[in-house]
């Protein structure tokens, strides 16, 4: 038992300062479980209401992709620079330090690669996922693609179920394969198909035209990828405009990794991301970094 010497009776009770409940400061995430919420928090900066998260989860279909040979010498000097880190099982193990304190987003399924037919996933076991204490399963869903729409939607709704029981919410990655549109409406459902099925916030695609409406219609926070390499200046607008449209964040790969400058490139998508600064300014910021 405590020692009870100069206790102190307890008096500050607060009287008449009622204890505030505060509004959850993501989209469509109010009536989740403490659990997730605080993942969440930790993904998304609640001060912004945005996050900078960097993908490095490529190798999965790709193999070692130009960038990528060595995650250990390019992508580990860029972590502390990220608000979550989003890659595989296999990668956090063998090379993302543990004494990190990012947050991760865990690619959370696996099965096909370019080499054959893609997203002929399975997910992985949500016990592996508990041990590695991520903050996010991030799983690809496939929508109107005939071999796989039905196997990446059950690979969903199986991850949301099992994160719904252990509080960890769920990233859907809207896909994009050769017969697949790529155009807002496209976009709209599928992002909104990820939402419908309980994800807490989805991926997808920037685009040109109508992508506040993609923001519009979908319940839940949307992050962009990156896509292929653009040039610094280009991929920066991308950002930019993804961000004034509405998304809450930018899930990028490439556009990192693979420029010439990938410290400074995430300086300059952080400002505007976090900081609002327009995309000549991130540009500029991007130059001025050694
Ligand atoms: C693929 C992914 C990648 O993480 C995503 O494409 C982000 O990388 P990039 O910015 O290079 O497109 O989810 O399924």
């Amino acid at each position: 038992m405590a020692d009870m010497d100069g206790f102190k009776d307890a008096a500050a009770y607060g009287i008449g300062t009622p204890q505030k409940n505060e509004a959850f400061f993501l989209k469509g995430n109010e009536n989740q479980g403490w659990g997730v919420k605080n993942r969440l928090s930790r993904i998304f900066n609640p001060k912004t209401g945005h996050t900078v998260m960097l993908a490095f989860d490529h190798g999965f279909i790709m193999g070692p992709t130009s960038g990528l040979e060595r995650i250990d010498l390019t992508i580990n000097p860029l972590v502390e620079y990220a608000d979550c880190l989003m890659c595989t099982r296999g990668v956090l193990r063998s090379v993302v330090p543990p004494t990190t304190s990012k947050p991760v987003c865990l690619r959370t399924d696996g099965g096909t690669t370019i080499l054959t037919e893609l997203n002929l996933n399975r997910v992985y076991d949500v016990e592996d996922v508990i041990r590695l204490n991520v903050s996010a399963m991030a799983v690809m869903v496939a929508c109107g693609d005939k071999a796989s729409e039905q196997i990446t939607t059950h690979n969903l709704v199986h991850t949301v179920d099992m994160g719904a029981k252990y509080g960890i919410p769920v990233l859907g990655v809207t896909a994009v394969g050769k017969d697949m549109a790529r155009d807002a409406r496209y976009f709209g459902l599928a992002t909104r198909v990820c939402a419908e099925n309980g994800a807490s916030f989805v991926k997808t695609y920037y685009t040109e035209e109508g992508f506040e409406k993609v923001v519009a219609q979908c319940p839940v926070p949307i992050v962009i990828a990156g896509g292929k390499k653009l040039p610094e200046d280009k991929a920066l607008e991308l950002a930019y405009k993804a961000i004034q449209a509405g998304a809450a964040g930018v899930d990028m790969g490439r556009n990192v990794f693979q420029s010439a400058k990938p410290l400074a490139m995430m300086k300059a998508i952080s400002a505007v991301v976090h900081q609002g600064l327009s995309a000549q300014d991130a540009f500029q910021l991007y130059n001025d970094e050694k």
